[in-house]
């Protein structure tokens, strides 16, 4: 069975909810399994044993979160020459601003990863046409990793 796996880190919980909602959408191809789990909690290992790659994070002073980037940093030299054209998708909750949205694009590039949509951004708590462009999201991911 393929895998799925999204990371995620929050504080107030707009991001968790966003990060259930990819998974949602994820969740509706049933030979893909998904795994949500907070960036500090994630490594190397699972990285690379996942065929697609969630980032979501929410922007904190302009940039993505400390531990998403914690993660990122963490799992560079490890991954670098195995995730080369991984599937991948990211979100950003903001409060109306979102420029961390272009950290996130630049580390994925670093990363080399085969970005299939997103950032898909979501202003706080994800209303009813962002939670469905989550869902959407996940599954586009869902069908590339096919
Ligand atoms: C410390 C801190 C810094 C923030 N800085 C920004 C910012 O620079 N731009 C912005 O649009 N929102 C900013 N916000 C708002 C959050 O990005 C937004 O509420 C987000 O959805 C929070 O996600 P969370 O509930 O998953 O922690 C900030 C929030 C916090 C707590």
């Amino acid at each position: 069975m393929s895998k799925i796996l999204i990371i995620y880190h929050t504080l107030s919980g707009n991001t968790e909810d966003a990060a259930h909602l990819v998974a949602e959408g994820v969740r509706e191809d049933k030979d893909v399994q998904v795994t949500v789990k907070l960036a500090r909690e994630a490594g190397s290992e699972d990285l690379l044993s996942c065929d697609g790659i969630v980032v979501g994070t929410p922007d904190y002073f302009d940039y993505m979160s400390g531990m998403v980037k914690d993660f990122f940093d963490r799992t560079f030299y490890a991954t670098r020459d195995d995730v080369r054209g991984k599937p991948c998708v990211t979100f950003v909750t903001h409060g109306g601003g979102g420029k961390a949205r272009d950290s996130l694009i630049r580390i994925c590039d670093s990363f080399h990863f085969n970005m299939i949509t997103g950032p898909v951004m979501v202003q706080d708590r994800p209303d009813e046409e962002e939670a469905e462009a989550l869902r959407n999201a996940g599954r586009m991911l869902a069908a590339a990793i096919k």
